[in-house]
């Protein structure tokens, strides 16, 4: 039933070898904000469960947050196509009104629309893939009103184990998306295979670059194998936050506007780590710049998850236009854990560090001005006014924004901060120059 199919593959991918097809659909200039099902709900999913999380959107505030793109992940399926059109048809079941129609609810309601496919003969959990059929799946997705695409690397029949042969396949469907004309965001999701991160920015608006994560803070699983890139060539799953922060580190300088690291569904709220956890998971993934897809269940959120997630300062940074990730400035090993800095700059002038401590102990740390990546002549001698991003303050606002609590004035450092298990602590240092014109604007 394959066959034809593989070998018409085969012959197009000698002919046409490594193409390069660019993105270049104008979309994701910042890192696309939403939800998706797939983290809390798998494949137990309807309907009602996708539209009660597009109200819960609006009615929790998280929609004036920035989050735009409700997303249905795999399991939407019927048990076949069409099988006379070929077109994909929805779970007569559990969609009975079809997907259009909750596109134009969603719609309704002031958001964007997602969908899950996969560019293999199936999808992760056994439902009709898009490979060969990547034409027809982009038109009736357009039709649809489809928004964003998130494409996933199950059952590719082989089709990997290089670059050339990856990137040919993902990008059958980047061409499709664009053929139609309209805008759709494209997710690629291959999990890194084949160092996706160095080739997806010519095809996609963001890839998935590592195995899939669960709701866990640390911990190496063998289900989760990547330490190097050198030893990686099953991305797997059962990934913790810290070792996908860490995995990050080798990739942060492919991340940019229009094309994005996806470090996974977010699982804040998902009930299995602490707050304070949740706030490393929540920003560092905020500030690698990945998509911040919620994984949670939105009708059943607790204030203190609704809280972090829309933390402004934190999402203010994700969305910062100059779209750099933060880099790791150094790393402290413990006993047990580690203490992290990481730095970025911002559009304005201003430099974000994130303080993080994976360790299972209190730490404390300092951070050295000369180890940020100021635009200032000199850091080490420039006074920089600091926000502490985490802690809420009414004061103070750029474009409307919060930045958090203003802590004072430093030159050189800041030193003995203070962290506790598992916290990380985000400062936004901004050169005094800078200070005084921003508030001179806001008073105007
Ligand atoms: C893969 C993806 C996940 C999810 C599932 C659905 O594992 O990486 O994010 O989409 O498939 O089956």
């Amino acid at each position: 039933m394959f066959g034809p199919l593989v070998l018409a593959y085969s012959a197009a991918q000698l002919l046409l070898g490594s193409p390069v097809v660019a993105v270049e659909n104008g979309l994701a200039r910042t890192p696309p904000l939403g939800w998706n099902s797939w983290n809390w709900f798998a494949c137990d999913i309807s309907e009602e469960t996708i539209l009660s999380a597009a109200r819960a959107i609006v009615s929790t505030g998280l929609k004036d947050a920035g989050y735009e793109y409700v997303i249905i992940d795999d399991c939407w399926h019927a048990p076949a196509r069409d099988p006379i059109t070929k077109e994909p048809l929805a779970n007569p079941v559990t969609f009975p009104s079809g997907i259009k129609s909750v596109a134009d609810k969603v719609h309704d309601l002031g958001l964007k629309f997602g969908i899950y496919s996969d560019a293999g003969s199936e999808t992760c959990a056994r439902r009709f893939g898009s490979l060969g059929y990547e034409q027809i799946d982009a038109k009736t997705y357009a039709s649809w009103g489809v928004d964003y695409l998130k494409y996933d690397n199950c059952n590719n029949e082989g089709f990997s184990g290089n670059e050339s042969i990856s990137s040919w396949r993902f990008s059958q469907m980047a061409k499709a998306l664009n053929e139609t004309g309209r805008p759709i965001v494209y997710a690629m999701c291959n999990w890194g295979e084949d160092h996706s991160w160095t080739w997806a920015g010519k095809l996609a608006n963001s890839w998935r670059m590592s195995g899939d994560i669960s709701d866990m803070f640390t911990g190496y699983s063998k289900d989760c194998p990547c330490t190097s890139l050198l030893n990686c060539t099953t991305f797997g799953h059962h990934c913790s936050a810290t070792r996908i922060i860490d995995w990050t580190a080798y990739m942060v300088n492919y991340a940019g506007p229009g094309g994005w690291n996806d470090l996974d569904m977010l699982e804040v709220g998902n009930g299995n780590m602490t707050n304070d956890e949740y706030v490393t998971h929540f920003s560092m993934w905020a500030l690698l710049k990945s998509p911040l897809i919620l994984g949670n269940y939105l009708t059943k959120m607790t204030p203190d998850i609704l809280d972090i997630i829309t933390n402004d300062a934190i999402i203010a940074v994700n969305q910062d236009p100059l779209g750099a990730s933060i880099k790791r400035s150094w790393k402290r090993l413990l006993e047990e854990g580690d203490v992290q800095m990481w730095t970025g700059p911002l559009a304005d002038g201003s430099t974000v560090v994130a303080l993080m401590n994976t360790s299972p102990d209190p730490q404390t740390a300092t951070i050295s001005f000369k180890d940020i990546p100021s635009k200032s002549p000199n850091p080490e001698t420039t006074t920089f006014r600091a926000f502490d991003l985490w802690q809420r303050s009414s004061e103070l606002t750029r474009s409307g924004t919060r930045w958090g609590l203003d802590i004072g004035l430093f030159q050189g450092q800041i030193s003995d901060i203070t962290l506790k298990r598992h916290q990380t602590k985000v400062f936004m240092l901004v050169p005094q120059v800078r200070t005084t014109l921003r508030i001179q604007e806001d008073a105007e």
